[in-house]
C-alpha cells in the first residue's frame, strides 16, 4: 500500500502554535479559554490531547484544523498560517451518524471528499484502498443505516483516510463505542497510521487510550487551560492491547498522566 506522508521536508512540523490564546464569547461575555499554549507537532506524530471536560481540547482542534479563529499568538500548519482549514487537514468528529448521508451507500460515503477531484477509476481505487485499512471492503454496498455504530465510524474515517491528508484530527471519535469494538478500532488506526506516516492529533477522554495510542499526551490545565504536560511515550511498536498494557513502562507513564489529569482537576 502506498505511503501517504507528504512528501515536503519531514523537518518542518505540522503544526505549530506560539502563545497560542483563543477567546469565545458565552452568555456572561468573552472567555479567554485557551492561554500561552505553545506547541509544536512533528510530521507522522501521534499526539493525544486530554483534559478535563470544559477545559478547550476540542476549541485547540478547532484552531489546528481553521475552524476557530484565534485571538492572539500564531498557529501554523506546515509553516504556513493558519487562515481556514489548511488543504491537507481532514476533522473526524465523535458524531459519525451526523456525518455520514443515508442515501448513499458505503462506498460513495467514503467517496464524497474526493469524487469531484479525481477521475472515476483513481477515486474508485482511492475508496478500495480506504475501505481496505479499515476493514470494510465486504461492506461497500451497504448503505451506513444497515452498520452498527463500531462500522459508522469506521466509514467517517475511511473517507477521512481517502482524501490522504497530511494531518487528521480527531475529536473523540471513538468516545461513543463500545469497549472492544473501541480496542479493534485503536489498532486499526494506530496500523494505518503506521502505514501511512499521518500525522494525528487525537482529542479524547480516556487516559489508556492516549497513551496507548500516542508518541506524545499532553493534557491541557487551568482555566484558561495552557499544556500542563507534554510526555513523550517511548513504547515500543506495534502495541499489543495485552502486553503493552501490562509492561511496567506503560503502567508507569499511565500514573503520570493521571496525576496530571488529577492535578487538573483541582485547579479547574
Ligand atoms: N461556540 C462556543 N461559544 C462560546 N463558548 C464556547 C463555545 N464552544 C465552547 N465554548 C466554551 O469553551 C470552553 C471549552 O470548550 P471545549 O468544547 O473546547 O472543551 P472540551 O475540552 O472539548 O470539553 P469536552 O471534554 O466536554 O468535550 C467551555 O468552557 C465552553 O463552554
Ligand atoms: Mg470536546
Amino acid at each position: 500500500m502506498p505511503v501517504h506522508a507528504d512528501q515536503k521536508s519531514a523537518a518542518v512540523p505540522s503544526f505549530t502554535c506560539e502563545n497560542l490564546q483563543v477567546t469565545l464569547v458565552g452568555a456572561a461575555g468573552a472567555n479567554v479559554i485557551l492561554d500561552g499554549i505553545d506547541l509544536t507537532v512533528a510530521r507522522g506524530e501521534f499526539v493525544s490531547v486530554l483534559g478535563p471536560s470544559g477545559s478547550g481540547k476540542t476549541t485547540l482542534l478547532r484552531v489546528l484544523g481553521g475552524l476557530q479563529e484565534k485571538s492572539g499568538g500564531t498557529v501554523r500548519s506546515a509553516d504556513a498560517p493558519v487562515e481556514g482549514p489548511p488543504a491537507d487537514v481532514v476533522t473526524v468528529f465523535q458524531d459519525y451518524s451526523h456525518s455520514l448521508l443515508p442515501w448513499r451507500s458505503v462506498r460513495r460515503n467514503v467517496a464524497l471528499g474526493i469524487e469531484s477531484k479525481l477521475t472515476k477509476p483513481e477515486c474508485a481505487e482511492r475508496v478500495a484502498e480506504a475501505l481496505t485499512m479499515v476493514g470494510l471492503q465486504e461492506s461497500a454496498d451497504e448503505y451506513p443505516w444497515r452498520l452498527s455504530g463500531g462500522m459508522q465510524q469506521r466509514v467517517q474515517i475511511a473517507r477521512a483516510l481517502a482524501m490522504r491528508p497530511s494531518v487528521l484530527l480527531m475529536d473523540e471519535p471513538f468516545g461513543a463505542l463500545d469497549a472492544m469494538t473501541k480496542a479493534s478500532l485503536q489498532d486499526q488506526l494506530q496500523r494505518v497510521q503506521e502505514l501511512t506516516g499521518t500525522t494525528v492529533v487525537f482529542v479524547t477522554h480516556d487516559i489508556e487510550e492516549a497513551v496507548y495510542l500516542s508518541h506524545r499526551v499532553l493534557v491541557l490545565e487551568g482555566r484558561p487551560a495552557h499544556v500542563g504536560l507534554d510526555l513523550a511515550i517511548g513504547l515500543p511498536s506495534p502495541r499489543d492491547q495485552i502486553t503493552t498494557k501490562e509492561s511496567p513502562e506503560y503502567l508507569a507513564l499511565r500514573h503520570r498522566v493521571y496525576e496530571a489529569m488529577g492535578h487538573g482537576k483541582r485547579h479547574a
